[in-house]
């Protein structure tokens, strides 16, 4: 039976993740600090272990007989690592790090990293590959392009990284965010029967949250160990420029007004080649953008996410919270 540990598995990505991977049969052990709250699933398979990256002493028992470390734990998002910089440099960076150097302490030779598609920036109409200059414009991205340099830098012998560059996910989990674009303008258009797009013709690459969980788990499976890989995560498919996910919002959602707004609030603008991932790994997404709108959509009109603008679904409100909350305790 396969052994895997994930950091930040009571996350987004890592919920889903773990309940993928414990219904497929795998021992799971999740260590996440439980900042964005998310729940611990009551599924056979998963334990959990309080734990932080940065203070990998206390958690590395339960590295011990672990097959892969599957590295999710981070603060996510430009606007959550922009209200506290240093915290983000000090969990993305230096927390991967202290992971790589607990996989070497506990003989685990292989690591699963999520890094981003944010790490290209901006380069407009023309496609990018996993070989393309990074253009990092925030925190957040520039320290994951630090922490894969990092991993990158590692003698395979000692761990083999497979670094993931995610397209931006979306799609129901078990811990749910509306700071995601294709979730809030959904959850937005159904509220409200409006939707907000800034800018528009700026590009982004899509995944769902499911497919992002099949393809850690591919790669988990992948058993040709020829060191460290990038590779970009999603389909070719499923690039969109930001005025056509608005114009599908609303033809899902019938009554929805769809509003340009001239000034773009956020300089990201790529467009992403995924073949590599397809072609070497057999990775296919199964849901498309418009599914994740039908299943928002249903959801809400099923009585779910009234709250939706609930500070527990925004990294970015999380974040705020707790810099008041330790102001506010410095303060006292
Ligand atoms: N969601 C996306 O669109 C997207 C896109 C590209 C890459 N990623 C990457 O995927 C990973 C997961 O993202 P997500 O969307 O699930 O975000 P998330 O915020 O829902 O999950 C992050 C998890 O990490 C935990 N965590 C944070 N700091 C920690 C620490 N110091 N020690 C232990 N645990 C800690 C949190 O409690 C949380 O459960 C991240 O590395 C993110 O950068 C996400």
């Amino acid at each position: 039976m396969q052994r895997y540990l994930i950091t930040g598995g009571r996350g987004y990505i890592g919920s889903v993740l773990a309940r993928r991977l414990a219904r497929s049969g795998a021992e799971v052990v999740v260590v996440d600090n439980g900042m964005v709250g998310g729940p611990e699933l009551d599924l056979p398979g998963i334990a959990y272990v309080d734990g932080d990256v940065r203070d990998t002493g206390s958690w590395e028992k339960a590295l011990e007989g672990v097959d892969a470390v599957v590295h999710l734990a981070a603060i996510v998002g430009d606007p959550a690592c922009g209200v506290d910089p240093d915290t983000a440099w000090e969990v993305n960076y230096r927390g991967t790090i202290q992971v790589a150097e607990a996989c070497r302490r506990a003989d685990v030779r292989s690591l699963v990293f999520a890094s981003t598609c944010s790490n290209y920036g901006v380069t407009g109409d023309r496609e990018v590959d996993a070989w393309s200059p990074l253009a990092p414009q925030s925190v957040y991205a520039e320290s994951k392009v630090m922490a894969e340099h990092y991993l990158l830098s590692l003698p395979h012998d000692m761990l083999s990284s497979r670094l993931l560059r995610f397209a931006t996910i979306h799609g129901l989990s078990p811990r749910m965010r509306f700071d995601l674009a294709v979730n809030v303008m959904t959850a937005n258009a159904v509220a409200r029967g409006a939707v907000t797009v800034h800018g528009g013709t700026q590009w982004r690459p899509f995944l769902h949250v499911e497919d992002a969980a099949s393809a850690v788990q591919l790669t988990l499976g992948d058993v040709r160990r020829i060191g460290t890989t990038v590779h970009n995560c999603g389909s070719r498919e499923e690039n969109y420029r930001m005025d056509a996910v608005g114009d599908l919002i609303a033809e899902e959602v019938p009554g929805t007004g769809v509003e340009i707004r001239k000034e773009q609030t956020d300089p990201r603008n790529y467009r992403v080649n995924f073949d590599p991932i397809a072609r070497e790994l057999g990775f296919s997404p199964s849901l498309r953008v418009v599914d994740t709108v039908r299943h928002i959509r249903d959801a809400m009109r099923d009585g779910e996410f009234a709250d939706f603008g609930a500070a527990r679904y925004s990294n970015h409100q999380i974040a705020v919270a707790r810099r008041e909350g330790s102001v506010r305790t410095r303060a006292l």
